[in-house]
């Protein structure tokens, strides 16, 4: 008899003879429904298991049997140990079925293990496979767990758990990306591949993001909650403290709502590269939405650490006009401003037309929106492939994606909390000024921007949102700005559908979409070290 022992609710049957296995030279394949399973004969015992190997499904009984009990799979090498079950080479379990000889015949227990066992042991493969990066691996784990009868969703949240104390800086686009995945899976994910597409995206995208990361643990100490003790710890760079207050509130059973708001506050005090702050209050928002509470814990310790580490809005020496602007602000500006009235100015300029006209705040957005949405479309694409500029011009396509992204957080988020509106806004026209310097103005012919125009903005965004399935980037900070863009553009043209942006946005994401990605700057990089070394003296 093999290793395995027979379960509880035993489903024996008759697999062949001994006879039939000695004339198979120790091999036979027993064929029963959709099952294939190899009976291996080794010195003395008999092993059964999965004829399909689990690495890629080649048949196993084209293997080689040592030892009595080492398998090796001749497709790719993996070995198991079929008395053990232990995968010696290789990553995936071999499944295997305890055997018995009665009369002359090998009989099998075709009995399933129950579910909460199954799940068990794809949730301990899911581990290896995230620990390795293994994406094959991680869709077929993510594909047993769903298999065994498990949330599907408990694949993410597993994730969530083993990775969040591995982020050292904080919140990555992983956990913020994962909220438009989900909503993808959730809106989009028609049949079992698109369900499981968007969960793959994410799982590999924790993984990429802390492969090889050791612990960076948060402090433990929980203190009672106080709104504004969190903004300013935050603000002094306290992980302690402000990590203390998000456990006082978790301890006192309060839930991301009492958070949001002081969370929203700094975020829009912290620039961090781009934006990132307040989509990421925003995008947590959504995701421990969609995981539930129990995660909740490891999506806020990392957001809160990215705000702690992140640089502070009013002292960015580009964004130096920002604070002045705030503190003049006074939500009676008059001036009647529209898309192209911000087009061009420097962010000083930006900012005191964004001041001027404070009063109409719906205005203002729309305005500022367009303009965000027409520097992306008019972003000179040059820049990308240069190699002999200074790094202050380092400038790339993700720099216009974040004004689109930016701005649908600072709608959503100063929406729920509207005492906030004018640092949104003012954020926005620092945004729309810095980005002015690195438009193609003039292009015309072919490539300009006109060619970009697609006829029919919502059902281009419904092609696009169905190319992302598919999307074929190896870079997964690439795949997630094309559905954090595609996402918000979306939101943002279904908030005002009879905006005077939406044709610009839908051809800015169509060039997005279609145009070079230069995402290696070899020479580049290179020399601005050089340079930069030799300065150094
Ligand atoms: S299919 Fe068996 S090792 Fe690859």
């Amino acid at each position: 008899m093999g290793a395995s022992t027979f379960t509880s609710r035993m489903e024996l049957v008759k697999a062949c003879t001994l006879e039939q296995l000695k004339a198979g030279k120790g091999i036979f394949v027993f064929k029963h429904g959709r099952k294939q399973i190899a009976v291996f004969q080794g010195k003395g015992e008999i092993h059964a298991c999965n004829n399909r190997c689990p690495h890629e499904g080649y048949p196993l009984k084209m293997g080689t049997l040592t030892e009595g009990c080492i398998l090796t799979c001749n497709w790719h090498n993996w070995k198991f140990n079929l008395a053990t079950g232990e995968t010696l080479v290789g990553g995936d379990q071999l499944r295997r079925y305890p055997v018995s000889v009665k009369g002359g015949a090998v009989w099998l227990d075709l009995a399933e293990p129950a579910p909460e066992q199954r799940i068990a042991r794809a949730t301990d493969s899911l581990r290896e496979a995230f620990e390795d990066f293994d994406y094959d691996r991680m869709a077929r784990e993510l594909a047993r767990l769903e298999q065994a009868g498990a949330d599907p969703l408990d694949g993410l949240r597993h994730t969530v758990r083993w990775s969040h104390d591995r982020f050292e800086y904080g919140m990555s686009h992983a956990q913020a990306a994962a909220a438009d995945w989900l909503a993808l899976r959730a809106d989009r994910g028609r049949g079992r591949t698109k369900q499981l597409v968007p969960l793959l995206e994410t799982v590999v995208h924790f993984s990429y993001d802390t492969l090889r990361q050791p612990c960076h643990s948060y402090p433990e100490e929980a203190i009672e909650f106080e709104a504004h003790g969190l903004v300013r710890a935050i603000e002094a760079e306290d992980e302690a403290t402000a990590i203390g207050h998000v456990r006082g509130a978790l301890a006192a059973g309060l839930g991301f709502a009492a958070l949001e708001r002081p969370l929203t506050e700094a975020a829009l005090a912290h620039f961090q590269d781009f934006g990132h702050s307040i989509i990421y209050v925003y995008k947590t928002r959504l995701l421990s939405e969609r995981l539930g509470s129990t995660v909740l814990e490891p999506l806020l310790l990392p957001l809160v650490r990215s705000l702690v580490y992140a640089r502070r809005e009013d002292l960015i020496p580009e964004f130096k006009a920002y604070a002045p602007a705030l503190a003049a602000w006074d939500g009676k500006g008059g001036a009647a401003v529209g898309a192209e009235d911000f087009r061009g100015l420097s962010v000083r300029r930006a900012l005191a037309l964004t001041v001027s006209a404070s009063g109409d705040r719906g205005r203002l957005y729309d305005a500022l929106f367009g303009t965000l949405a027409w520097n992306m479309l008019h972003y000179d694409i040059a820049m990308q492939a240069r190699t002999d500029n200074a790094i202050s011009r380092n400038v790339g396509w993700l720099d216009f994606t974040h004004g689109i992204t930016f701005a649908n957080a600072v709608r959503v988020q100063c929406g729920r909390h509207a005492d906030l509106w004018p640092k949104g806004l003012l954020q926005m026209a620092c945004f729309a000024g810095r980005n002015a310097g690195f438009l193609d103005w003039d292009r015309e012919g072919e490539g300009s921007a006109a060619d970009w125009r697609v006829d029919n903005p919502m059902a281009f965004f419904e092609d696009t949102f169905d190319t992302l399935f598919d999307h074929g980037q190896i870079e997964h900070i690439v795949a997630c700005h094309y559905i954090k863009t595609v996402t918000a553009a979306h939101a943002e043209c279904r908030n005002a559908p009879d905006a005077s942006w939406v044709s610009t946005l839908a051809a800015a994401l169509n060039r997005l979409i279609n145009s070079p990605l230069k995402r290696r700057h070899a020479a580049r990089t290179a020399r601005q070290a050089l340079d930069f070394v030799a300065a150094e003296g």
